[in-house]
């Protein structure tokens, strides 16, 4: 199971975890007035960071919230405190807010950022096409339609997560106007008549990494994925359906609400894990990546 770090930095000071604080006036903490990221760590190093870091400045940007330090030099702090922090498999949390300010709708004039991350420890993937596959809830769409900026207000995702945690499924996938967006915290894909299939870049989903990952390697193995709009009723054909997310790199789908999908993940979705890894080590540098059977429940393990 995940368990917190030692260390947390904010704003350039790093500190112990037990002892930081964080102002009550922070609109991070009043109005959700902020933005994050989440970036895996394999053995010891970042994967992506700087397509994380980007995807940061462009959420930050929409917010109209200074970044306090530039990507590069954000990143460089980043690694230092990985390696201080002695993270291996885990994940570093980041998140910026428009920091401290009387309690106001209005923007302060004079805005100081609070801008922090810390690491933590997660446990080791399933092998590829190993777990049990997630059991997911289709759910409506009550977000707003500015899923493309990856906002700290999460409370229509944790509603629809938790909503299917309650009844005994992994996770919530959202459905728009009869279209397939997302889940709470993945991207959404399936193989359709033998073309897979992701919801295209826009209003309702955030432009996963994992996901751009997946779009740009699958013609070096032979599939094609189609970026198109999925409508609810074409799920009953889908021979496979799999999530993406940095922490969980890809999860085959068993369950679609009560429709039983498949016992074993399928051949497709584990071609592209396959190669989704390989992606992971030549991006790391490093070899394996570490993986063994899990006994953990898919939904409590951080999608
Ligand atoms: N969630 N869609 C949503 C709504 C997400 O929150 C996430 C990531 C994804 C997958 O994006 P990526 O491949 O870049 O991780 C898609 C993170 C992991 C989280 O909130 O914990």
């Amino acid at each position: 199971m995940c368990k917190m770090g030692q260390w947390i930095w904010i704003n350039g000071s790093v500190q112990p975890m037990a002892d930081a604080r964080i102002d009550v006036q922070d609109r991070g903490f009043q109005f959700a007035d902020g933005v994050y990221e989440v970036v895996r760590t394999y053995q010891g190093r970042t994967f992506t960071l700087a397509e994380h870091l980007n995807r940061l400045a462009k959420s930050a940007d929409a917010l109209g919230i200074p970044l306090p330090l530039t990507t590069a030099a954000l990143a460089g702090e980043i690694r230092k405190f990985i390696a201080k922090e002695g993270l291996h498999e885990g994940m570093v949390y980041i998140q910026l807010s428009r920091g401290v300010a009387e309690r106001n709708h209005v923007y302060p004039v004079d805005m100081h950022p609070t801008l922090l991350f810390y690491g933590t420890p997660l446990s080791e993937l399933p092998p590829i096409g190993g777990g049990q596959g997630m059991k997911v809830l289709p759910v409506p769409d009550e977000r707003w339609r500015k899923c493309w900026i990856k906002s700290i207000a999460l409370l229509a995702n944790i509603l629809a997560k938790n909503e299917a945690v309650a009844i005994g499924y992994d996770e919530a996938v959202f459905i728009d106007d009869g279209r397939v967006t997302e889940g709470a915290s993945t991207n959404f894909f399936a193989v359709i008549d033998g073309i897979v299939v992701t919801a295209p870049n826009g209003p309702k989903i955030l432009p996963g990494i994992t996901r751009q990952i997946l779009l740009d390697i699958a013609p070096s193995i032979g599939e094609a994925i189609i970026e198109r709009p999925i409508m609810e009723s074409e799920i009953a054909n889908a021979s496979e359906m799999f999530l993406t997310s940095s922490t969980r790199e890809l999860m085959w789908i068993s369950h679609w609400g009560n429709r039983h999908v498949s016992t074993e993940c399928g051949p497709v979705t584990r071609k592209l894990h396959a190669a989704f890894r390989d992606y992971v080590r030549k991006d790391t540098g490093l070899g394996e990546v570490a993986s063994k059977p899990t006994a953990t429940p898919a939904s409590r393990v951080l999608a």
